[in-house]
């Protein structure tokens, strides 16, 4: 006996009022279809089958390798989908149907299916499928167990066949179901369309098995892992509990999380103990955050590594590898291949890309450092620019260690400061600085003496304190 998952995937999610398809939209950041395609492998289910649409097949790409694709040709119901996968299953596999907008399901809870359903095989000989079932706060949209009157399973009826009685019924279908493979091949070709639409529904599987005198047992899960996502509002809740059990896990394992409600951290995302998150961060795609951190508020940091003791404050990181005891923010902008060695700190509105720096270095205040080896203990004075671009390459800027860069410098790349190197502020520095040297790169101040008085016949502390402005546009005074 194989176990063999089905993935129902080429439903049109009109419900969504989306040009993309529904399960592509993502949670976590995540198409939902991945999340389900997930849940089966850490289930190890061996053989996956996905019913996809040929009007969407680039959901095909966010399966992964390895899942084999049966098409939909138009979209008839579940039941006709469920019908699609029949010739790649064999009569003795047990198979796992599952649909493709139930993101938040977890392998534990299909291993847990599958294990009940053998238990409840062993009890009853009659059974031949199970279902996963759940309260949910609302159960309105999804379909309602039947029970008679022995509680035993009797149908699923869906919201549109709802008697006025039966819509108080609180137990739903979670669209998870365990059948033998022959259970399928027996039932699907003998469904009848259900609607107007023309639609073969799968939950009418169990209602021809019952009346065949086979039994269905229900297997209960909880309602936040089994949401189904058929409209937006739906999306934003399941995007609610996933974040939320991402930070859960994060808190569990020794992070501080100061308010989850304003924290967004990816499935993929470790952050090591003691670290605290602040509101507003958002911790993105393969990010690594060390120990004793402190992040936030208002960071940003996408696929970025981050060593110990870091602190990021209103800033963004992307793509970015920050030393121990690095200090970034408020307001700067690491983007993407910047290095940062140990106890670097890179302060108000500075921005660096492609740029790597040594231990100690301070860049302070508002500079663009782009394309540089900027050594360690250095000193980027406030608005230092490194000029990169010549309007059509980009060149490289080196800066050795224990340089100092005085404030509003150009270094005109290709450019090399040696260590110790010293550029006095204002300067545009376009040829090479040795080593121990100071460069100044700038006009000579000049003095003209007397240059006020001669232009508005004032002096300094004369009575005109209305100052030269006022007095130009009155004229200058002869
Ligand atoms: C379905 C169940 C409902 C259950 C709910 C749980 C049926 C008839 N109803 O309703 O009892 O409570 O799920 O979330 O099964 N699909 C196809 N081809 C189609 C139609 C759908 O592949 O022609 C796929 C969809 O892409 C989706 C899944 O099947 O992933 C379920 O379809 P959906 O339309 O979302 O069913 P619900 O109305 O939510
Ligand atoms: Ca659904």
């Amino acid at each position: 006996m194989h176990v063999c998952g089905v993935i129902l995937a080429a439903g049109q999610g009109k419900r969504m009022r989306s040009s993309i398809p529904k399960v592509l939209h993502r949670v976590g950041g995540r198409p939902m279809v991945s999340h389900v395609c997930a849940a089966l492998r850490a289930a190890s289910v061996e053989r996956i089958v996905a019913v996809l649409s040929p009007d969407a097949p680039e959901v095909a790409e966010a399966l992964g390798p390895g899942v084999e694709v049966v098409w939909q040709y138009e979209p008839a119901g579940t039941g006709d989908a469920a019908r699609r996968a029949l010739p790649r299953l064999a009569a003795d596999d047990l198979v796992l149907v599952v649909c493709g907008d139930t993101p938040l399901l977890r392998g534990e809870t299909i291993l847990r299916l599958l294990r009940e359903h053998a238990a409840g095989g062993l009890a009853d000989d009659r059974l031949c499928a199970s279902v996963m079932t759940t309260e949910p706060p609302d159960p309105t949209g999804y379909g309602r167990i039947l029970r008679d009157e022995r509680g035993r399973v009797a149908a699923i009826v869906e919201q549109g066949d709802l008697s006025p009685a039966n819509c108080a019924i609180a137990e739903v279908n979670a669209g998870i179901y365990c059948f033998p493979g022959w259970v399928m091949a027996t039932y699907l070709p003998r469904l009848q369309p259900a609607n107007a639409q023309g639609e073969y529904q799968l939950t009418d599987v169990v209602r021809l098995a019952i009346e065949d005198g086979r039994t269905v047992q229900a297997v209960a899960a909880s309602a936040d892992e089994v949401i189904g996502v058929n409209s937006r509002d739906r999306l934003a809740e399941a995007e609610a509990i996933h974040r939320r059990r991402i930070l859960d896990r994060l808190m569990q394992s020794g992070v501080t999380i100061i308010d989850p409600a304003s924290t967004y951290v990816d499935a993929e995302v470790s952050v090591g103990r003691d670290t605290v998150l602040w509101p507003q961060t958002f911790l993105l795609g393969a990010t690594v955050i060390g120990r004793n951190c402190e992040v936030g508020p208002g960071a940003h940091v996408r696929a970025a590594t981050l060593g110990d003791g870091v602190r990021v404050q209103y800033s963004m990181v992307e793509e970015s590898t920050v030393g121990d005891n690095c200090t970034i923010g408020p307001y700067a902008h690491l983007r993407p291949e910047t290095r940062l060695s140990a106890g670097v700190k890179v302060g108000n509105y500075a921005e660096l890309k492609n740029a790597r720096v040594g231990e100690g270095t301070k860049i302070s205040h508002h500079s663009y450092l782009g394309d540089a080896e900027i050594g360690a203990h250095v000193n980027i004075g406030a608005g230092v620019v490194l000029v990169n671009y010549d309007g059509s390459v980009k060149h490289e800027t080196v800066v050795g260690d224990h340089a100092f860069i005085g404030c509003n410098a150009n270094l005109v790349a290709p450019v090399k400061v040696g260590d110790q190197g010293y550029v006095a502020c204002g300067s545009s520095i376009t040829d090479d600085v040795p080593r121990g040297a100071l460069a100044i790169a700038r006009q000579r101040q000049t003095n003209i003496e007397g240059w006020v008085e001669r232009r508005f016949g004032t002096t300094p502390d004369g009575d005109n304190h209305g100052g030269p402005t006022e007095d130009k546009r009155q004229g200058p005074r002869k």
